[in-house]
């Protein structure tokens, strides 16, 4: 790309020549963007900067928080509570919702975060993130309640993710195509690098965490089984196999070369519909995969027309190349 656009310059033209966003969504995207800068050099200093390791704590899910778990929250929620364009937020590590404090301006946006995904890899310096969603208030509701967020993946407004990895790489959904825009560290600000991405709807390449086979159900595993079957089987090619246990790397990874990626409900604790959560982690990258030409379903259904029932719901994930997710998804109404 010869002339640099920063993502500034981007979001300005999106608003400014195609009117395909308000200039409020546009504010809330630049703070969302400089959060994840400021989360990406805390990432970046690991063991120097004392963020690394657990907080002994744990969030509403029972998980055990580490360090940067909550430092990524408190960025983001005092990047954003001040600027006017928001409502209220909400976190996979907050409970409740967060209100934006009288003393600031509401604006009628809603904000969710998962502000560090991969929270696994963190201390093992391997690819981490932050994912986000915005829904727009619902019209003519008075005030703000957790009921207001329950809406389905496909109300979204924008989504995106920042991956913090070899490169920080800023990944976004407007609804008209995804773009990815690269932090140059010398400027300080992101560049777009790449613009209409599309998955390829084929791919050789399956993600999953194949510890849990023996907890699967039936057509995923069949699906895996055929996969791991390779030119003999039924499939008549071999794949290859990648899983990160970062959503967020797993997901850039196939937008940037192709592939499937599942975190299925399984027998471990049946009564959850899956691991991933529905409105921090599925709705945005279901979003994204979708723009770029792939699918996402929970195996039933596309993932966007879930329409949530609470606010830290759970889901089962399979999203990516549009022919590989609808062969699993197949497989799973077949039954
Ligand atoms: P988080 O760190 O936000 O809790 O999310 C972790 C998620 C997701 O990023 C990843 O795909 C998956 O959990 C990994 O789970 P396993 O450790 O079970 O493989
Ligand atoms: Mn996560
Ligand atoms: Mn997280």
């Amino acid at each position: 790309m010869s002339k640099k656009i920063s993502l500034t310059r981007y979001l300005v033209e999106q608003q400014r020549v195609d009117g395909k966003i308000p200039a409020e969504l546009r504010l809330l995207l630049e703070v969302v963007a400089r959060a994840c800068k400021t989360i990406s050099q805390a990432v970046n200093k690991g063991d120097l900067g004392g963020v690394l390791g657990s907080a002994d704590s744990e969030n509403v899910q029972g998980e055990v928080q580490k360090q940067l778990d909550i430092i990524a929250n408190e960025v983001l929620i005092e990047a954003n509570e001040w600027g006017g364009h928001l409502a209220a937020m909400a976190s996979e590590e907050m409970e409740g919702i967060y209100l934006v404090p009288n003393r600031y301006p509401q604006g009628e946006y809603l904000l969710l975060f998962d502000p560090l995904d991969g929270s696994s890899n963190i201390d093992v310096n391997v690819s981490i993130g932050t994912i986000f969603s915005v829904l727009k208030k619902p019209d003519g509701t008075a005030g703000v309640s957790e009921q207001d967020f329950l809406q389905p993946g496909a109300q979204q407004v924008a989504a995106g993710y920042c991956v913090y990895g070899p490169q920080t790489t800023l990944v976004l959904t407007v609804g008209d195509g995804v773009a990815m825009f690269t932090l140059d560290r010398e400027q300080g600000s992101f560049v777009l690098t790449r613009e209409n991405v599309q998955i390829p709807p084929d791919t050789k390449e399956f993600a999953i965490n194949m510890s849990n086979m023996r907890h699967w159900d039936a057509p995923v595993k069949r699906y895996v089984d055929e996969c791991l079957a390779g030119k003999e089987g039924p499939r008549g090619k071999d794949f290859n196999m990648r899983w990160i246990a970062s959503m967020v790397a797993d997901v850039h990874r196939i937008l940037t070369r192709g592939g499937i990626f599942m975190y299925p409900w399984d027998k471990r604790e049946p009564e959850k519909a899956g691991k991933l959560r529905l409105m921090y982690e599925a709705n945005p990258m279901g979003w994204l995969v979708e723009q770029a030409g792939g699918a996402a379903t929970n195996g039933r259904q596309r993932i966007l027309d879930i329409v949530p029932s609470k606010l830290h719901e759970r889901v089962s994930v399979i999203l990516g190349s549009r022919n590989e997710v609808e062969r699993v998804t197949a497989y799973h109404l077949e039954r």
